[in-house]
């Protein structure tokens, strides 16, 4: 075992989210809004993007540095092409306890059993609302409920058991369809996990008064089905994890704004273009990608990744509350994956 890599607050390696795409099919308002983000937008080309290789030998010697969680994220992963491919090399990785993968389900129907042959453990299926006017505005006319709960299905009957639901809470957009969507979850063996929505990025305008906070989303929900608070599952999880006292299942709250968990953060994220930030709220990655293109080895890589994390001293969740004006700040959301 590779010995444990601390940043300067004590805190070990263990998660790496990867983004292996910038582009999306979906533009939410709070993440691609749609003026911005036109027809003529410059994502990332074929050979800005990290390839499959380069993804894979990065994820090693993430992995060397102590990561056992893997995160595939976007944009949108499935519209990177050969997908399953690269899940397969990433979980004969030594030390892997976890590989999962974020998506907002449109072409789960397609990939789900391939996903699965290729060795995919878990996925997280983003849905704001089952009303299907809530939901379109909140992803910009792209796709319906229709589809993603057909993906959710699909995924299922592919053999994917534990599946999550992240749902994305903004105040006057889809907080009224809060209950229902945990009534429909309720005793389907999934999780679903309110959002408060976040000040990711530059580009979404939010404010305070956009949040719904986690204990409001709490009160309403347990107000017609009773709840009660469970131990997370492994230190340092995202969400503060509720049971429903008839034993029908579980719910998620995930309270970056109001109650931050910066002090438990584990999380590494690399963008498409092979950068690696610190925090999702970082003002810069560090360019792995040069050299990887360079002919640096696997020891001066390593070198360059564990210095990093162990001058790693972000903690902007627990900050933000101080704060009187919201700081300019780095990547977007769709850049390294949330
Ligand atoms: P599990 O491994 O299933 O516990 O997944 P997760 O909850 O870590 O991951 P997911 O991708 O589903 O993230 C859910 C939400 O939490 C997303 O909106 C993320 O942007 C947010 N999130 C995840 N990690 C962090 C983090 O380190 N900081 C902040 N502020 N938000 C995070
Ligand atoms: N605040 C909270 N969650 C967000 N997501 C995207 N943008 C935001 C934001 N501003 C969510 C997506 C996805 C997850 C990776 O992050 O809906 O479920
Ligand atoms: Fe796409 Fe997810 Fe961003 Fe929506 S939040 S535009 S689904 S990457
Ligand atoms: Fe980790 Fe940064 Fe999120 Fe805090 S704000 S939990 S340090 S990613």
């Amino acid at each position: 075992m590779p010995a444990v890599i601390r940043d300067k607050f004590g805190r070990p390696i263990r998660d790496l989210r990867m983004a292996v795409i910038d582009k999306c099919n979906f533009r939410c308002p709070y993440c691609m809004p749609a003026e911005i983000f036109g027809a003529d937008y410059d994502f990332l080309s074929k050979s800005e993007l990290l390839t499959d290789a380069e993804i894979v030998r990065l994820a090693g010697l993430f992995a060397q540095a102590g990561v056992t969680k893997f995160r595939i994220t976007g944009g949108e992963p499935l519209l990177r092409p050969n997908l399953p491919d690269m899940i397969a090399q990433l979980a004969r990785l030594p030390n892997i306890e976890d590989l999962a993968m974020t998506t907002n389900a449109t072409y789960l129907v397609d990939h789900a059993p391939a996903l699965k042959a290729a060795g995919l453990y878990r996925l997280t299926v983003s849905l704001d609302s089952l009303d299907n006017e809530v939901f379109q505005r909140m992803n910009g006319r792209r796709g319906t409920v229709e589809q993603v709960l057909a993906g959710i299905e699909s995924a299922k009957s592919a053999g994917f058991t534990n599946i999550k639901i992240n749902c994305v809470v903004k105040k006057g957009m889809n907080d009224h369809t809060i209950v229902d969507m945990a009534r429909f979850f309720k005793s389907s063996g999934h999780v679903i996990r309110f959002i408060e929505y976040m000040d990711v990025g530059n580009l979404n305008g939010w404010k305070m008064d956009d949040v719904v906070t986690a204990s409001e989303i709490l009160q309403m929900i347990d107000a017609e089905m009773p709840l009660e608070p469970l131990d997370p599952n492994y230190r340092g999880e995202v969400a503060r994890r509720y049971r429903y006292l008839d034993g029908s299942g579980e719910i998620g709250l995930i309270t970056s704004v109001t109650q931050p968990f910066c002090s438990d953060c584990t999380r590494a994220r690399l963008s498409g273009a092979g950068e690696y930030y610190t925090c999702l709220f970082a003002q810069g990655g560090v360019d792995l990608r040069a050299p990887l293109r360079s002919g640096a080895s696997d020891e001066e890589i390593l070198a360059l990744l564990t210095g990093v994390w162990q001058n790693r001293t972000d903690r902007y969740s627990e900050l933000r509350t101080s704060f009187t004006d919201i700081p300019v700040k780095g990547a977007e959301m769709y850049r390294i994956g949330g």
